[in-house]
């Protein structure tokens, strides 16, 4: 069941047609929404270009911010964490983010932001064509679905992508029963990017 989730990357063509390096350069010279006048890096991927899973995060914090890579902060400390336990290999998986560019004092993005950064976030799965899309926290998840996923619970979009909703690493920063509860719903799953 899709639960409304679309991943289809319809009036995305223009941008997908770019390529990855494209689109790249693209959200580099991007000034559609306000976030762009403080960002010091704009924080596109990190991974492999053909990826198994693709993590979606909600937005770059800090460390991203300063140094231009998803996740290379503390959450990205959790998230290696959650990736070993995976047992993914480097060239298994990617991360992004809802949108490029940091929000003020780490605050969420706006439902106009999410808009916005839309196109570059539909293009960028298009083009890595993931098997599976591990939603990161419920902001991700407003990037592409109508109704409510359940934790843990992997549906099947409209395109054929398994996809599923985990908590975000910074929500287990200092919380292990909540991580615990996380590897439980990895382990529940695995066989999705296992037997791939
Ligand atoms: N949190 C996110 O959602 N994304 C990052 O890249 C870093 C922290």
């Amino acid at each position: 069941m899709s639960k409304n989730c679309n991943t289809s990357a319809v009036g995305s063509d223009e941008l997908i047609k770019l390529g990855i390096e494209g689109i790249t350069a693209t959200i580099l010279e991007c000034k559609s929404c306000p976030l762009h006048e403080n960002a010091t890096n704009k924080v596109i991927i990190r991974g492999s270009e053909r990826p198994k899973v693709l993590f979606i995060g909600e937005a770059p914090g800090k460390n991203e911010d300063e140094n231009g890579i998803p996740f290379c902060g503390r959450a990205g400390k959790v998230l290696d964490e959650l990736i070993d336990h995976m047992a993914l290999e480097e060239d298994e998986y990617a991360m992004i983010n809802t949108v490029k560019c940091r929000p003020p004092n780490n605050r969420k993005p706006t439902q106009n932001e999410l808009r916005t950064c839309r196109p570059f976030l539909l293009a960028q799965i298009a083009l890595l064509d993931p098997d599976v899309i591990i939603l990161l926290g419920n902001t991700a998840e407003q990037a592409f679905c109508v109704s409510s996923l359940k934790w843990g619970e992997a549906v099947i979009t409209q395109e054929g992508k398994h996809l599923m909703k985990l908590y975000h690493p910074a929500a287990l920063l200092y919380r292990r029963t909540l991580m615990r509860q996380q590897k439980e719903m990895i382990d529940k799953n695995k066989k999705l990017w296992q037997k791939i």
